[in-house]
């Protein structure tokens, strides 16, 4: 599903009453239950709050809507439409889960800490991932064999927008531009005309996703396999429906990289969602998994299968399950494992590691990412653990950005001995948030350990990208990090290892100039600036953490508009979310925005209705 945009909006109300003053009282008037809402600062403030939105939602799905879209466009929040498309499409679910919400409990708590930031994150809820055998005592990372590396495409949040229009405004007041959205954004009526190859402003136009593909097909031509980490629709999430979804899955699937990728592993996205998806995407995908494979797929868009070159099973899952924007997740007693994926995934390496496989796990958000759930992540993490001589690696996207992520088998002490696996967090093609990007990796062909990687990219910022993007290399893992490290690592087949990766973070520690190479890296080359004091030492954190408890994110107020601030620049230690934007001017109309829900609730519900209801919950 698709809720950001509705998300930004509910993130605004949580923030706007996030200031200081008074604690809860029984009041009788909604006016007065709103200032009181507004005044908090703590957790019982959220619950208060959610208290009303319940009442709301009690009313009916379409009034729920009515009432929260009226104050969307009363506040400015958005364009009218965007205000009342995003909303059609999740306020329903939204309504469905406060309807069924019991409130105090776990499922507000966490409802409260990541929409509105007023909670701490719950403690974890403890479960013990169940094993089918335990770990071998001599298990082991296996060491290079030293053979002619083969090489591997990696391409993530490729965000086409098949409504792009060359000559359509880039500078428009929603969170994509380059569409005709009004007369005057038209081509030939706009003083800022797209080119052919895409906008900082806008997602990726046709022509830029071929001319990737025709870049992979010149600079890679012995590739032997390609994976794909998710997200191929656009982010005008506010008119995206079924229709769209499926539309923009086969173009991508069936019609383009069907003719790029003779062998390429695809990964479900969290904008990659709609009813029937897992159809579609099922079908898709089955030229390059196979009909068994193909089948799984279409249960819940996971499958795991092995490659034909190799001794390597690769096994792509459902990140969606621990996403903090998926609504559905908020049940009123959440699941511990949802579509019981965990315990899949744990039987698929417990085979792979009795048949001496190696494997690659693929998924589209990375689990130690602020974006995932604490308990989804730790369980997960208890998997990683105990596998950790069997999984060659992880594969992710999501945030746009070029990073990665360590875990430690003991995250109190993390050093070189204890990190145990990586994760590689591709950059996107979408130029939203910096230069269009993929990674080619050097593979070890027997281990399937990553032995090196390339970024290329396309400069938009050179004066022909328009005309025709000029795709070169950007860097290379081993040499940029590898020979400045002690001892050097720079044997093309040495494996970058998890030990590798900790002594590069300890490397950004004590020479600042290569971190701050880092963070221009990250960002694709695009809108960086420099990264000092906490946004280094939560950066570097965060890097460490492949499990999201201990990813230094900080909850606070309207952290979720952090998250939702296009081209978010890489002196912030927050993860950007794949997305949305709005932000400054929702700022500028707290009041605006809070008076509105006031007199909207007030009409809907009447004053006694509230009267009665607040009565037990506010403290
Ligand atoms: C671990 O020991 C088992 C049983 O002796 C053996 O079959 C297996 O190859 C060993 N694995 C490694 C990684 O050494
Ligand atoms: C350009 O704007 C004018 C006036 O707003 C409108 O009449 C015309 O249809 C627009 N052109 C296009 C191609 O939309
Ligand atoms: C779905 O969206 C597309 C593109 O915005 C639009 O043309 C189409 O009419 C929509 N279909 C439905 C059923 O709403
Ligand atoms: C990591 O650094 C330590 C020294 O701090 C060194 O002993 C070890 O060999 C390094 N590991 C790798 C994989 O470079
Ligand atoms: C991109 O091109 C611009 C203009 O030539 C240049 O200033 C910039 O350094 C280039 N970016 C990278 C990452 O090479
Ligand atoms: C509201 O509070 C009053 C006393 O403070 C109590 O008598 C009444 O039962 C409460 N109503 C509800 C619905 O809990």
């Amino acid at each position: 599903m698709i809720l950001s945009r509705w998300f930004a909006f509910a993130s605004l109300v949580g923030a706007a009453f996030a200031v200081p003053g008074k604690s809860l009282a029984k009041r009788t008037t909604v006016a007065e239950i709103f200032t009181d809402i507004e005044d908090a600062v703590t957790c019982a403030g959220c619950e208060a709050l959610l208290v009303i939105l319940q009442a709301l939602a009690h009313l009916g799905n379409d009034d729920f809507v009515d009432v929260i879209t009226e104050v969307c466009i009363l506040a400015g929040i958005d364009d009218d439409d965007v205000c009342e498309g995003a909303i059609a499409r999740e306020g329903p679910i939204l309504a469905h889960d406060l309807r069924n919400m019991d409130v105090p409990s776990h499922t507000a708590t966490l409802f409260c800490t990541t929409i509105f930031g007023l909670c701490d994150y719950p403690a974890i809820t403890d479960y013990t991932v169940d094993f089918p055998s335990s770990k071998p005592a001599n298990a082991s990372r296996p060491a290079s064999s030293g053979e002619t590396p083969i090489q591997v495409v990696h391409i993530s949040d490729i965000h086409v927008d098949l409504s792009y229009e060359v000559g359509a405004s880039y500078d428009c007041t929603k969170n994509i531009c380059c569409r005709p959205y009004t007369a005057a954004d038209a081509p030939g009526n706009t003083s800022y005309p797209a080119g052919e190859y895409g906008n900082h402003n806008c997602d990726s136009p046709l022509d830029l996703e071929l001319s990737m593909y025709e870049a992979i097909q010149t600079l890679v031509p012995d590739a032997a396999f390609s994976i794909f980490t998710g997200d191929v629709v656009e982010g005008a999430v506010w008119l995206v429906n079924e229709t769209e979804v499926t539309n923009d899955l086969n173009d991508a699937y069936n019609t383009r990289m069907a003719s790029y990728f003779s062998q390429i592993y695809g990964v479900i996205g969290n904008h990659d969602v709609a009813p029937w998806a897992y159809d579609t995407l099922s079908s898709d995908w089955e030229q390059w998994i196979g009909s068994t494979a193909a089948t799984t797929a279409d249960d819940y868009g996971s499958y795991s299968v092995k490659y034909s070159g190799g001794n390597l099973r690769i096994i792509s899952f459902n990140t969606n399950f621990y996403y903090k924007e998926n609504f559905w997740l908020y049940e009123k007693t959440m699941q511990t494992d949802p579509n019981s994926q965990l315990a899949w995934i744990v039987d698929e390496l417990d085979a792979a590691e009795t048949a001496g496989e190696r494997v690659w796990l693929m998924g589209h958000m990375p689990m130690g990412a602020s974006d995932a759930f604490h308990d989804g992540s730790n369980y997960f993490n208890q998997i990683i653990q105990r596998y950790d001589a069997t999984i060659a690696a992880v594969f992710y996207g999501h945030t746009h950005k070029d990073e990665f992520e360590i875990a430690y088998s003991d995250y109190s002490n993390p050093t070189a001995d204890t990190a145990t696996m990586m994760s590689y967090i591709a950059p996107a093609l979408t130029p939203t948030s910096g230069n269009p990007t993929f990674r080619v990796y050097s593979v070890d062909p027997v281990t399937f350990g990553i032995l090196d990687f390339q970024v290329y990219f396309a400069n938009m910022s050179s004066s022909t990208y328009q005309t025709k993007p000029t795709w070169e290399k950007y860097y290379s893992a081993k040499e940029a990090y590898g020979s400045l490290l002690s001892p050097p690592v720079t044997d093309s087949a040495a494996e970058l290892t998890p030990a590798f990766w900790h002594n590069v973070t300890a490397l950004f520690e004590s020479d600042d100039s290569v971190f701050q190479d880092y963070i221009a890296r990250k960002s694709r080359g695009w809108d960086y600036s420099s990264c000092t004091g906490t946004c280094k030492t939560d950066e570097i954190c965060q890097l460490r953490a492949a499990e999201s408890q201990y990813n230094c994110v900080e909850i606070t107020p309207g952290i979720s508009f952090k998250k939702a601030k296009r081209s978010t620049s890489s002196s912030s230690s927050e993860e950007s979310a794949c997305g949305e934007s709005v932000i400054g001017k929702m700022f500028s109309n707290f009041e605006s925005t809070v008076s509105s829900l006031k007199t909207a609730a007030d009409a809907k519900l009447g004053t006694s209705f509230l009267a009665t209801t607040v009565n037990s919950t506010v403290v």
